[in-house]
């Protein structure tokens, strides 16, 4: 992948949450102005295993939250008949608008719970790491607008945080939770397999593939794979130049460690019933 491909030429005005002072930055935001590009929990890799299982070539595609592209160009390398990207920030829209319009494409404004978008038109719906930020209610309402947006048999893929085992206590969930909006700034609530399973079943839709990979967003082997070597080395002098930013890193790799492999990356191919 090209420097240009990874998203390495983007700005630091360019991207979301540009002005705020890194003590009130969402934590993929603080990443973002470190340098990464990867924002989800299982790596590019958890999202290539996820895209082999949905195919995208002569497909009418919608990407729920694209963030900085790097799955939007996976998607449009892989030939769509359309791509639609529906983020709710607009420096995001920013971003991908030039990208999916290289492809007659296009990315919206919009809350994913509200696109907008007329019924039963994608065959594909695809989103990585923006379920988990939401309550149940808001997961359900953005599930709920992939099965109406969605042709019938169409394919529904996320790629999001999931907890493990099955069995792990509810007090151990709470501390998870709390950690979690303390280090990263968002409500992140993530679910079991199980739990994910279920909540997308009660949605219409059934489970063709899930896949796992560890919670290694800030791990060193992770990042040489998603990042690169030389963007390995950038994110590294950034955090060494920016100790507003290298705080919170601190911070947020301390709750990643202190739950291990309590906190996974999961991801899920649906297939929209009815
Ligand atoms: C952690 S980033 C993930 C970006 C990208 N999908 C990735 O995996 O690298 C979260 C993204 O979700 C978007 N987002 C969060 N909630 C959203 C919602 N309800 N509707 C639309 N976009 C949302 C944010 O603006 C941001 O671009």
């Amino acid at each position: 992948m090209t420097a240009a491909n990874r998203g390495d030429d983007l700005t630091e005005s360019q991207l979301p949450q540009a002005g705020r002072d890194a003590e009130h930055m969402q934590g993929h935001w603080v990443l973002a102005r470190l340098g990464k590009r990867v924002l989800r929990p299982g790596g590019e890799k958890l999202t290539k295993r996820m895209l082999a299982h949905t195919p995208i070539a002569g497909k009418r595609v919608v990407e729920f939250a694209p963030g900085l592209g790097r799955t939007t160009r996976l998607i449009l390398e892989a030939a769509p008949a359309g791509y639609t990207g529906v983020d709710r920030d607009e420096q995001v829209v920013g971003i991908i608008g030039p990208l999916a319009a290289s492809v007659g494409g296009t990315c919206i404004e919009a809350d994913a719970s509200r696109t907008g978008l007329p019924d039963e038109t994608a065959d594909v719906v695809i989103g990585e790491a923006m379920l988990t930020m939401q309550s149940e209610r808001g997961k359900r309402a953005i599930i709920g607008e992939a099965h109406r947006i969605l042709k019938p048999g169409g394919l529904y893929a996320i790629h999001e945080m999931g907890l493990a085992p099955e069995d792990l206590h509810e007090s151990v969930k709470e501390s998870i939770r709390n950690d979690l909006a303390r280090a990263i700034k968002v409500n992140a609530r993530p679910l079991t397999a199980d739990e994910w399973r279920a909540l997308l079943e009660s949605e219409g839709f059934e489970v063709l593939w899930h896949g796992v990979e560890p919670m290694a967003l800030l791990k060193m082997r992770r990042n040489i794979a998603d990042e690169g070597l030389a963007g390995v080395l950038r994110i590294m002098r950034n955090v060494l130049t920016h100790p507003d930013l290298r705080a919170r890193v601190i911070e947020m790799r301390r709750v990643f460690n202190t739950y291990g492999d309590a906190l996974t990356g999961i991801a899920f191919v649906v297939r929209r019933k009815d």
